[in-house]
Order: structure tokens, then sequence, then C-alpha cells
């Protein structure tokens, strides 16, 4: 924890969201997410999304991949790498994480959390959450 990731590491996440967008269900949007998400612990946890009929019930790639970690008792991270594309195609743009899942982040990462986003493992931004979320609301302001 702490180290800025190196740049072998950034490129073994993108190679497993890459992964993890194969498992997409995205039968409606057909724009098909992966992520990764790196614990505080090196461990990594893989999201897709998951779409749904009743549009409004879908889960974004990266809320998919902290609920599994959570649910494996995992409270600090330090990176997430996310890949998104229309389906059958490579990505071929940075699929920047929508704002609730910014502010899912925001629950569990401090501000130096590495937000990866990449077309692939040799063409990415690394943006820190504090950039991603600036005044974000967090559970301090709550009794
Ligand atoms: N999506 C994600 O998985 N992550 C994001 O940050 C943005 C959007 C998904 C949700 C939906 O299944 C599809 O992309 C189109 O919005």
């Amino acid at each position: 924890m702490g180290e800025r990731l190196q740049t072998e590491d950034v490129k073994d996440l993108i190679r497993k969201a890459l992964g993890a967008r194969t498992k997409a269900y995205a039968p409606y949007s057909h724009y098909q997410v992966g992520a990764v998400l790196l614990s505080g612990q090196g461990r990594v946890y893989p999201g897709c999304n998951v779409e749904n009929a009743s549009y409004g019930a879908a889960i974004c790639a990266e809320r998919t991949a902290f609920v599994r970690a959570v649910q494996e008792g995992e409270r600090e991270f330090q990176a997430i790498a996310i890949v998104g594309g229309i389906e059958g195609e490579d990505p071929k743009d940075y699929a920047y994480p929508c704002g609730i899942c910014r502010q899912v982040m925001q629950e569990f990462c401090g501000p130096d959390f590495e937000v990866i986003t990449a077309v692939n493992e040799d063409d990415y931004e690394i943006h820190p959450l504090k950039d991603m979320l600036p005044w974000g609301f967090g559970g301090d302001k709550l009794k």
C-alpha cells in the first residue's frame, strides 16, 4: 500500500480487465465493460457489467468488482482498471467510471486510489480518485 503501481502491474491489471470484459452480460446496450479491482492486500477482483430487462437494475463492472471484494472481507483498495467498448469490438477509447461507481469508490478508497482507464495495455490513463470525484460526499458527514 502507499506505493504507486509499477508499469508491469498496470499492464497486468489491464489484461485481467480485458478478460473480465469477456463475461459482460449486456444484451440491451451492447456495451461491454470489464474491471479489475486491486485490494490493499494485493488480491484482484474482476467484475463485468450485468444488465437486466428492467434497465435500471443493471450493475456496472466496477461495482460488481467492489461487491465481490467487500463480500470477501476486503476494505482497502489500491487501484481499479477499467475497459469498455461495443460488443464484438476491441475497446476504442477510454471508459470512464459513471458517477455512481465514483461514489462507491469514495466509500472505500482514499484520495490517491488509482483509476486506470485503458484501451489496451499500451494505451491507458491513470487518474487519482481525488481528480475523478472532487468534493465528494463521504460518511464523515454522518453521525
Ligand atoms: N457501464 C459500466 O459497467 N461501467 C461504467 O462506468 C459505465 C457504464 C455499463 C452499464 C451498462 O451495462 C452499459 O455500460 C451501458 O451503460
